[in-house]
């Protein structure tokens, strides 16, 4: 059997490892833009080889998938799904693990989500705005004093993210022009150089709350869940800094987080399963691949929806997929055959801490953070039982050298997060750049303060979320105007 991995960041490295288990011994190539030492090397393992090249074109995909005979293509990032790979592969009769470009709209088009839960009353949908251009968002922005996330309204690598509190009367002024200055720095900085989306900025009601990741198996009928995880976006200690692509990541034991409850955990499910029903109505096609719910506990839903992610997480893929069960060339055969409710997804029964490793630079001066050779000591991080996957660094006539992003991800698993965390942070050490350029993670991701403070903040938001919902008040929105009394309304 042949597969082909298109991708080369860690999550495709924690997918090339996952096919690498496999019982069926797979052989396994991949498509990368930079020579990822970590696929490269389960690669040539396994009899395949890493290809460099250009995983935004579907020609070059679908002709390598032919010319390879491969049985099966797994695309990994988002982008090759908005290009149309899998449509191209279909077209080409492929087997592919991938939403077509017409389902990850979900990921592509934050109105489109936004619109489609809004159509559908799914529960965790948020109040939006959608613009197609800078003058229509200036002039909301200067009639309307709320607190809000102002986004890019098309996916461009989680940047341009800014919530903005607005509360106060007397800074409304000020406010107004930090949203304005934000909008503009979206719509010429982030959203320039995509013409392939008509929205270009979304602005969506502000909700605060603990964060986290619901990364699923679909086949476009059936939903599988893997267990949650809990993602850290900021750069720096306590939430401080840029937000990133992920810092790193913690899932718990038994499919647990110890913020969230059981039934927290099955309405997300619940949440992410209308929206694929949905999502196959509006789009009248087949669609198979993984779709991920990021989420929030807010006071107004408890589980609500972020945004979607028509693929795995990343670093979040790295929690689950190291310590996977089932067998996952037996899921994307399920999700193949559309037969994924025949299969049982299942986990090993253990914590898991994910930490990422970045050149200093990263993630707003990535040329910066480029160019520097790195050096991992994998035996020294085997040996304290962790494992190292691979992001952002080339592998150049035996040497590793950023590439600007994220360069390394350590795994460990233990018996509980606080144990996995330290074990992954003991490892960090044998991560080094030998032109002594800084590199930088966070040591607080897995430790007890960070644990504790976000089961105070999930506390909370649930002793307020299950308050409204005893008085019929779940997801809607109250005003109070003085002399005229509450208004309720649902939007
Ligand atoms: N961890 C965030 C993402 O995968 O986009």
């Amino acid at each position: 059997m042949k597969i082909l991995l298109v991708g080369g960041g860690s999550r495709e490295h924690a997918i090339a490892y996952a096919f690498s288990r496999s019982i069926y011994e797979p052989r396994i190539f991949a498509i990368s833009p930079l020579r990822n030492p970590g696929i490269n090397e389960i690669c040539k393992k396994s009899g395949g080889e890493l290809i460099k090249g250009d995983i935004l074109d579907p020609n070059f995909v679908a002709n390598t998938a032919e010319k390879l005979s491969v049985d099966l293509v797994f695309v990994g990032p988002e982008e090759p799904l908005f290009h149309g790979i899998p449509d191209l592969l279909e077209e080409k009769e492929i087997p592919c693990i991938g939403l077509n470009s017409k389902a990850s709209e979900i990921e592509k088009s934050k109105a489109f989500m936004r619109r489609l839960m809004w159509k559908y009353k799914i529960p965790g949908r948020l109040r939006f705005k959608a613009f197609k251009s800078i003058e229509e968002a200036l002039a909301y922005i200067a009639e309307y004093a709320e607190s809000v996330a102002i986004k890019p309204a098309r996916q461009v690598g989680g940047k341009g993210v800014k919530v903005i509190a607005d509360i106060q009367a007397y800074l409304r002024k000020v406010k107004e022009e930090v949203k304005k200055k934000h909008a503009e720095i979206i719509y010429n900085k982030f959203m320039r150089s995509y013409d392939d989306i008509e929205d270009k900025i979304l602005i969506e009601e502000k909700v605060e709350g603990p964060e986290y990741t619901i990364q699923c198996f679909t086949d476009g009928d059936t939903v599988k869940p893997l267990p949650p995880v809990q993602d850290n976006k900021h750069a720096f200690e306590m939430d401080m800094g840029p937000e990133t692509g992920g810092m790193g990541s913690i899932a718990g034991r038994g499919g647990l987080l110890p913020f969230l409850t059981r039934e927290e955990i099955n309405e997300s499910a619940k949440i992410i399963e209308q929206v694929v029903r949905a999502l196959r109505r509006e789009t009248g096609t087949p669609f198979g691949g993984v779709i991920s719910g990021q989420m929030m506990l807010t006071t107004l839903w408890g589980p609500t929806i972020i945004e979607f992610y028509a693929r795995l997480g990343d670093p979040e893929a790295v929690n689950v997929l190291p310590i996977l069960k089932t067998d996952i060339i037996d899921i994307c055969e399920a999700i193949i055959s559309r037969k994924l409710h025949t299969i049982k997804i299942e986990v090993e029964d253990e914590a898991t801490v994910v930490k990422a490793i970045a050149p200093r630079g990263y993630p707003n001066r990535k040329n910066l953070a480029k160019g520097h050779i790195i050096e991992v000591n994998e035996e020294e991080i085997r040996k304290l039982g962790a494992m190292v996957f691979y992001g952002s660094v080339d592998l150049v006539n035996g040497k590793l050298i950023t590439g600007g992003s994220r360069a390394v991800e350590i795994f460990a698993a233990g018996e509980s997060i606080t144990k996995a965390g330290e074990i992954a942070e003991r490892a960090v050490k044998y991560v080094r750049a030998i032109d002594g350029w800084r590199l930088f993670h966070r040591s607080d991701i897995g430790s007890e303060v960070v644990l504790k403070r976000m089961i105070e903040t999930a506390n909370l938001v649930r002793s307020v979320y299950s308050y409204r919902k005893s008085k019929g008040l779940f997801g809607k929105h109250i005003d109070w105007i003085p002399g005229y009394g509450k208004i309720e309304y649902e939007f």
